[in-house]
């Protein structure tokens, strides 16, 4: 309606205009007409009255001359007729004879123009006829004829003119706003559909609106355009910006114009544990928190997180928050509290027993119990809460990570429609087959496609996802943009892959790497010039210790120069030690060990050190410094931090990765010695080629790693989905304003 006011308004004032500038010339048109009609007239009336005024003249008879002249100007037109007899002569004239008419200037009313003479009533229109006589060759007829009426009716062609503008006006206003409207609501849609990303190719769903025929061959030219600046934008700004603490900042403050930032996640950052009199603080062993840390520390958010420490309520304040990192506040944990029926059936039951197994090729069958996720839906239910009772505004960014709360954004997209939800899934995602076995796959992926951008660390991952989206909803995947949307709203599937801080921290870094190698070693009763390989992982069966153990054994089967030369220090934090699983694997770890020890002890300090506790981040730093080699030999891995930090932690350059092709940062680290964590004779071959590595390849390999890790670090990659964030959150703004725009 605006639209039509907008656009009808000015059309009617333009065609107004233009009736008025034409009015003058209508008028002067219609002048000519009547003058040339009253000339004819003239002549008619001159030949008419000729023979009777003749015989008068001839007569004498001036009175009944005047008389007659009187009578015949009764016309409504007629206004005075008079007759001079020769310019010298006196007018015989008619009562009305206008005086400036005079015999002797008879001469200005000949030829065709100027006619006509102004007078109180309105112009009169002046003709001389000749009118010879035998007694008076020079004698001429005047006419005079009333043209008010020319006027008056010159008023009303103008208001017929400016009546029929008027009338025009509308007729092609209508006519044009109906097409408008019609072809404005094809563009709008359309520009709509485009921008959401869902094109104009594609079939329609449903609920989606009827696909616009003649828009196809300019469709796909327009989505590659967008796609292509942005993609464009994102190079530029990629290529331009050395990503750090300040730059994520500034693209908060910047592109998110300092919008809400909420982390949720299961783990929390820092746990406060009772031990007797003290409270203890620990960072737990979690990729997921090693990666969030430095990004929370930048963006001064709120991270959600299950308070799970003993000593975490009397930590936290009656909000349930807590300020930290303790030394130096930057953020708030908001703590969600959890029963212990809630934590087995949802953290150990679903998540772990059930999730875990599903995602990584670990050979552990996954199990599925109703109870366990009646309490995943609870406890979801419960972090959806906490979101939107700690978002400060309609629309917060909120980072949704991992397996544990894959019903979240869907939950939250209900409580805070406006939001951006960014679901990060930290472990590998199957292919559609081995999915499918979860009895409640189809809420799951309804529950991750809340979210408006999905992030996984490698493009197999989004493969599979989509792959499995395509098998069991009902959505419509778009494989060219990568988007899937389910039940109206698209959710952009993305590789993300995750990385660590860089620099690391100086904290690290303090102790020199001579120290940390004779440190450890001194700790560990190795000799100073002892070969020492390190691992660092969670006790979990899918880290692939018992394969890494049993390459070590090879080693020393097919290098026996090694046996009392080299020592390997397993790092293992306990974990999920609630689960069967995990007990009986920690028993085999510690057997294997065990066993190997036993196999090749006699010749000194032992092949393997098996350090089943938790460690701090700076132990582990000491330990990375310390080492000869790291052996990564996860048999399923999302990306896997421990080989980033190891690479983090050398900056001496020195130091060999092995690495299993089964890890996300395989991809990404190709200067590592690659290897089969299942083939024992190619990892121990692996194993050798570390240990006997000239310096200058382990420097060369080591520093090209070094060069990606710190060019692809942990903030690029929360940056890069912040700048996604940001890149959705003005096109939905400008999906609003066009969408207004079009009443
Ligand atoms: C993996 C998961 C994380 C989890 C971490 C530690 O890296 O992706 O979400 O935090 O393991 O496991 P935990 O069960 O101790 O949190």
């Amino acid at each position: 309606m605006r639209l039509s006011l907008r656009f009808v308004l000015p059309l009617m004032i333009v065609l107004a205009g233009i009736a008025y500038a034409i009015a003058p010339l209508v008028d002067q048109l219609t002048l000519s007409w009547f003058v040339h009609d009253l000339d004819t007239r003239s002549s008619l009336l001159a030949s008419a009255i000729q023979e009777p005024l003749q015989e008068q003249l001839a007569a004498g008879k001036k009175v009944q001359i005047r008389e007659f002249f009187n009578r015949i100007t009764r016309d409504e037109r007629l206004f005075a007729v008079g007759y001079c007899a020769s310019p010298t002569a006196t007018a015989v004239a008619s009562r009305s004879l206008p005086n400036e008419i005079r015999c002797d200037d008879l001469g200005r009313w000949d030829g065709a123009h100027d006619h006509l003479l102004p007078s109180a009533k309105g112009p009169l229109h002046v003709t001389v006829q000749p009118m010879a006589s035998e007694a008076a060759p020079d004698g001429r007829l005047v006419l005079v004829h009333d043209m008010s009426f020319v006027t008056r009716r010159s008023e009303e062609t103008k208001r017929y003119v400016f009546y029929l503008f008027m009338g025009l006006a509308a007729v092609v206003s209508l006519v044009t706003v109906v097409i408008a409207q019609l072809s404005w609501r094809g563009w709008m849609a359309g520009m709509r559909a485009l921008l959401r990303g869902e094109g104009l190719l594609r079939q329609p769903g449903p609920s989606a609106p009827p696909s616009l025929p003649e828009f196809k061959p300019i469709a796909r030219d327009l989505q590659r355009l967008i796609s292509e600046l942005e993609a464009e934008t994102r190079a530029r700004d990629e290529s331009q910006v050395t990503w750090s603490p300040e730059s994520l900042r500034a693209i908060l403050h910047g592109e998110l114009r300092g919008e809400d930032v909420i982390v949720v996640s299961n783990r929390e950052p820092y746990i406060h544990q009772r031990r007797g009199e003290r409270i203890e603080v620990t960072r737990p062993a979690s990729g997921l928190v090693t990666a969030l840390e430095p990004i929370m520390r930048a963006c001064s958010g709120t991270w959600i997180a299950h308070g799970s420490g003993s000593a975490d309520r009397e930590a936290a304040d009656q909000n349930d928050r807590v300020a930290v990192p303790p030394d130096k506040p930057a953020y708030q944990i908001r703590r969600v509290w959890l029963t212990t029926e809630e934590e087995a059936g949802y953290y150990y039951g679903f998540s772990n027993e059930g999730l875990w197994p599903l995602c990584h090729i670990a050979h552990v069958r996954p199990i599925f119990r109703s109870a366990d996720w009646a309490q995943y839906v609870a406890v979801n239910r419960k972090f959806a809460q906490a979101v939107a009772s700690e978002a400060k505004t309609r629309d917060p960014i909120v980072l949704v990570q991992d397996y544990h709360l894959a019903l979240l954004p869907a939950m939250l997209r209900e409580q805070l429609p406006d939001a951006t939800i960014i679901a990060f899934w930290h472990i590998p995602w199957p292919n559609p087959e081995s999915f499918a076995i979860c009895p409640w796959r189809d809420e799951l992926l309804a529950g991750l496609l809340g979210s408006s951008i999905l992030g996984f660390h490698t493009q197999f991952h989004c493969n599979n996802f989509v792959d499995t989206v395509d098998r069991f909803l009902e959505a419509r995947v778009d494989r060219e943009s990568f988007t899937v949307s389910f039940g109206g709203k698209p959710t952009a599937v993305r590789r993300y892959p995750i990385s660590v801080a860089w620099p690391p921290d100086a904290e690290m870094l303090e102790k020199s790497v001579p120290d940390c190698r004779s440190d450890i070693r001194r700790m560990n009763d190795l000799p100073p010039e002892h070969m020492l390989g390190i691992g660092v992982d969670r006790l979990d069966y899918t880290k692939g210790i018992l394969e890494r153990f049993r390459a070590i054994e090879r080693l020393l089967e097919l290098n026996p120069e090694w046996v009392g030369r080299f020592s390997f220090v397993q790092i293992a934090a306990p974990t999920r030690s609630g689960i069967d699983e995990y007990e009986h694997h920690e028993a085999q770890v510690r057997a294997l060990a065990a066993h190997i020890n036993s196999r090749f002890r006699h010749q000194g300090p032992p092949p393997i050190v098996l350090r089943i506790e938790h460690h701090e981040p700076r132990e582990v730093y000491a330990y990375f410094r310390a080492a000869d080699l790291c052996f990564v030999s996860s048999l399923h891995d999302g990306m896997n931090l421990v080989a980033k930090e190891f690479v983090a932690a050398r900056d001496d350059e020195r130091g060999v990765l092995i690495l299993s092709q089964f890890t996300g940062a395989a991809r990404e680290l190709p200067e590592a010695l690659i290897v089969n964590p299942y083939d024992a004779d190619q990892c121990a071959a692996a194993l050798h080629l570390a240990l006997t590595m000239p310096v200058t390849e382990s420097r060369d390999r080591m520093r090209l790693m070094r060069g990606l890790v710190a060019e692809f670090n942990v903030f690029r990659w929360a940056g890069r989905m912040l700048l996604d964030a940001a890149a959705m959150r003005r096109r939905s703004r400008l999906i609003d304003k066009t969408g207004r725009g079009e009443s």
